[in-house]
């Protein structure tokens, strides 16, 4: 069942969302060759406890951190460990979640380590990419298919993977709701969205091959083929026009256009 917000609860979750992303801008700023992935997710769970939230992946399912930590073939969920030292020309996925008030915020970013190649740098922009040009389809009206289809397009007219075996997801009072937000799919087909629905919109792009497998510890998924993988998630809330992006505070769709060159 998907539960659509009003004005009230979307005015909370952005609150999340605002928190969130200061977050993970601090963490960006951490993440430095040499240090530990436990660091990191010390460190998260500090800023989040600070400003008076609670981080919502500790626990859930049996999750034991705060943060996930996943490093250039790892998709998502790579535990955070103090085994785990960051090496210079990783790309290293920092996925977050935060409660505040009772709501919730989910987002990740893909960061260099130190100087990372151009291969890898291309690999990030063309993901967060992604994530814009799925979200903009998250419009009142339209079909959830709309989303994964943009998303899938994007990618692989730069040849690369779309992940299809995890998916983005509703997201209110708890971390994952219905529906569930695949990266792939066909424009017009889906379910119609709805003002007030409020998903996480999460592309989790590869270079080689789409498929991925799942670690011995229960939780991390590496692609089968160990190609490098980029990650990029935001919460946004569907309105009648453009969505808001509640974890990216100040972001303007018209903006966003006019550095892609569009000019609309
Ligand atoms: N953003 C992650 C996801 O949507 C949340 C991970 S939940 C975890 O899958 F706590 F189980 F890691
Ligand atoms: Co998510």
């Amino acid at each position: 069942m998907i539960f659509v917000k009003n004005y009230k609860q979307i005015e909370k979750m952005r609150k999340a969302g605002h928190l969130l992303y200061e977050v993970l801008c601090k963490l960006r700023e951490a993440v430095k060759p040499g240090m530990t992935t436990a660091a990191l997710d010390a460190y998260a769970e500090e800023l989040i406890r600070r400003n008076h939230a609670e981080p919502s992946f500790l626990g859930y399912q049996g999750y034991p951190a705060t943060i996930c930590a996943s490093i250039d073939d790892q998709v998502v969920h790579g535990i955070p460990s103090d085994k785990v030292v960051l090496q210079e020309g990783s790309i290293l996925s920092i996925d977050c979640g935060v409660i505040l008030d009772g709501w919730q915020s989910d987002s990740a970013l893909t960061v260099p380590v130190g100087e990372i190649t151009p291969d890898k740098q291309k690999l990030i922009r063309v993901t967060e990419e992604c994530f814009f040009e799925g979200a903009r389809q998250a419009v009142n009206g339209n079909r959830l298919g709309d989303i994964g289809a943009a998303v899938q397009k994007h990618a692989e007219n730069h040849g690369y993977g779309v992940v299809r075996a995890l998916t983005g997801h509703g997201i209110g009072r708890n971390t994952h709701e219905d529906p569930n937000v695949p990266n792939f799919g066909e424009t017009g087909r889906g379910i119609r969205l709805k003002s007030g629905m409020t998903l996480a919109i999460e592309p989790m792009i590869t270079q080689g091959d789409y498929r991925v497998n799942m670690l011995d510890d229960g939780w991390t998924f590496v692609t089968h083929d160990h190609s490098a993988c980029s990650h990029y998630e935001h919460t946004i809330a569907v309105g009648d026009g453009l969505p808001e992006i509640l974890s990216l505070p100040g972001f303007s769709w018209a903006d966003y256009s006019q550095s892609a060159g569009e000019g609309h």
